[in-house]
């Protein structure tokens, strides 16, 4: 009964071959709406704040020993001023958190300041800043 079975081979074939195409245009489609989801992740990941994601308390070990040795050594063992200006809490009170973090990240060009991007995260600049605004330092 039925086709001679080459036919029906073929006819296997053909029906895998529409079928894979099928699946393939689904899958196109899936991949445009995951990379339209990506796309949106991105993009709230740029416009959410700064301090978006929290510090462990060894980071922040690890934050508070950076300001005190490699920020102390140019703006003073208590951060009061050296080759680089006063970043107490007194000296930067009324500062934005976030154009404080920029600020470290970014450092001043033209100065001695340096930009911290390679070694720090931006949420990890912004802790930074609210650390030095908080003037709770050693
Ligand atoms: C190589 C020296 C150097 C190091 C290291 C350094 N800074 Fe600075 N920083 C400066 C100098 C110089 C200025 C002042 C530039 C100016 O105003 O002419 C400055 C300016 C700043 C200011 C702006 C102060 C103001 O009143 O606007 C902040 C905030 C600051 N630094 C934070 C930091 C932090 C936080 C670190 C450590 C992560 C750091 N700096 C490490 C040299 C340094």
């Amino acid at each position: 009964m039925g086709l001679p079975d080459g036919m029906s081979t073929r006819a296997r074939y053909f029906r895998n071959r529409l079928n894979t195409g099928a699946t393939f245009r689904t899958g196109l489609r899936r991949a445009g709406l995951a990379g339209a989801a990506l796309a949106l992740a991105a993009l709230s990941a740029l416009v959410a704040p700064l301090a978006a994601q929290a510090i462990t308390d060894s980071r922040a070990d690890e934050l508070r020993h950076l300001v005190r040795q490699d920020c102390g050594s140019c703006h003073g063992l208590r951060l009061t001023g050296g080759l680089g200006a006063p970043i107490t809490a007194e000296a930067l009170e009324g500062r934005d958190p976030d154009d404080l973090a920029l600020l470290i990240l970014d450092g001043m060009p033209g100065t001695a300041m340096p930009g911290w991007r390679p070694l720090l995260e931006e949420n990890e600049a912004r802790w930074i800043a609210e650390y030095l605004l908080k003037g709770d330092q050693p």
